[in-house]
């Protein structure tokens, strides 16, 4: 993150420190926030939800359900702005960098995403941050962007409108023909294969919620790399982030863009996008924002900004549901004390159980892969017989919530994820035997 308005004007500290900020107000936040609670076995982290018991839930990715420590967190921000709203929202945005809370938030992120804080960009959904990136891009006429058959309509229609404004081409081509038999060298193989002399950026998707498929994203971008400097990655990550033990920050992407409400339990309504400063500077904003100085002071001064683009001054500006933005820190503060790989793990193992259990039914045909390296909280499958809605709806008579990919092809998807037992998992296992007939 750049300057805060006070460092830019350089109040002298003996005013900073009579802001006309009531002393103690974030004092006052912190106090009523309660201590981030034990969350040592999974059970506990379970316990933080308040999820209707009445029902198994396989669709926790679809949107968070907020466990206790984003709850009490967006209690305590809603709080402090409902008491003073001109007071916290101006300190917390505009002045000292201590009090700033848009560079707290992004220093959370940063340290889960192995990154630096001024490389975050605030989002508000996965969609907002794909449309900003590709809509940055410095396309021309006759650049191309090529991305995959299987992304989702979020992405596709970025590429679309961003490459339709600029006059620019886009190309979908598929990995795979059947997602449960790619293989990493087959994955690379078609992308290489993809790539032609206009491709300027290629669009991938991480975890596929269309077949639950995880591409191997640190071998991709190696491959690509090894043989010239291949043109910019815009990785849509959402069903990675929070569920895949990984280093964001070294993953060889150009640009990741992710929801922070699925797997990462972060508040509705909170996404980020991560590039390094050189990435950055290649893109051009397209809303303006309130944490970049250097935006403010050129406007002020009507000229044009006079320093390299970076995070701060592509995150959308204007006033948000700023108590959810600043919760988010709670949930990355919660993913940390759980622990990426113990996190990872538990998602692993829960999926691994429901494809074993679910390849044992001659009826079910998955489509995601059995390898636990090539996906991850996400299993898309069919009943031989039935509609994916119409098993979905079997699957909700019996108090178990399932979802459908919302793609041209359509599939069932249970998932697995940290507001599950293994129990559950049999029991969604032996509902699928059921309904299978
Ligand atoms: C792969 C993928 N990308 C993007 C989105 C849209 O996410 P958001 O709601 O954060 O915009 C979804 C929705 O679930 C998705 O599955």
């Amino acid at each position: 993150m750049s300057l805060t308005r006070r460092e830019f004007l350089a109040v002298p500290a003996a005013l900073a420190a009579g802001s006309m900020l009531p002393a103690g107000l974030f004092a006052a936040v912190v106090s009523e926030t309660p201590a981030m609670p034990d969350l040592s076995d999974w059970g506990k982290v379970r316990a933080q939800f308040v999820l209707d018991p009445a029902y198994s839930h396989f669709a926790s990715f679809f949107i968070s359900s907020h466990p206790a420590p984003v709850r009490d967190a967006i209690e305590a921000y809603r709080r402090a702005i409902d008491r003073n709203p001109f007071l916290t929202v101006e300190q917390a945005m505009f002045e000292d960098v201590e009090h700033n809370l848009p560079i707290k938030v992004a220093t959370e992120i940063a340290d889960y995403l192995g990154g630096r804080a001024q490389d975050v960009c605030l989002t508000r959904s996965t969609t907002e941050s794909l449309a900003l990136v590709y809509h940055g891009l410095p396309l021309k006429p006759g650049d191309e962007v090529l991305c995959t058959t299987h992304d989702h309509y979020s992405h596709h229609e970025s590429i679309r409108l961003a490459t339709a404004r600029a006059g620019a081409t886009m190309r979908k081509v598929p990995l795979f023909e059947d997602a449960a038999q790619a293989t990493t060298e087959s994955i690379i193989a078609r992308l290489r294969q993809a790539i032609g002399p206009k491709t300027k950026a290629i669009g991938l998707t991480w975890v596929h919620s269309s077949s639950g498929i995880r591409l191997p994203v640190r071998e991709i971008t190696a491959a690509l790399r090894a043989s010239g400097e291949p043109p910019l990655i815009i990785l849509d990550g959402v069903h990675g982030l929070g569920s895949v033990d990984e280093t964001v920050a070294t993953m060889g992407v150009d640009f990741f863009c992710a929801g922070t409400h699925k797997w990462m339990l972060g508040p509705r309504g909170t996404a980020l996008v991560w590039a390094n400063a050189q990435r950055w500077a290649q893109l051009r904003p397209t809303i303006p924002n309130f944490t970049d100085m250097e935006s403010y002071e050129a406007w002020m001064a009507d000229r044009e900004p006079a320093t390299p683009n970076n995070a701060a001054r592509m995150a959308p500006g204007g006033f948000h549901a700023f108590e959810h933005q600043w919760g988010a820190a709670a949930a990355f503060r919660m993913h940390r004390q759980m622990g990426k790989a113990k996190v990872a793990a538990r998602i692993r193992s829960l999926n691994d159980q429901l494809k074993e259990g679910l390849a044992k039914n001659p009826k079910v045909r998955m489509h995601t892969p059995r390898s636990g390296d090539l996906s991850a909280g996400l299993v898309a499958f069919e009943v031989d017989g039935l509609k994916p809605n119409e098993v979905v709806q079997q699957l909700l008579a019996r108090n178990i919530i399932a979802s459908t990919s919302p793609y041209a092809i359509t599939y069932a998807r249970l998932a697995p994820s940290l507001v599950n037992t293994p129990e559950e998992v049999d029991k969604a296992v032996k509902a699928v035997r059921e309904i299978s007939g």
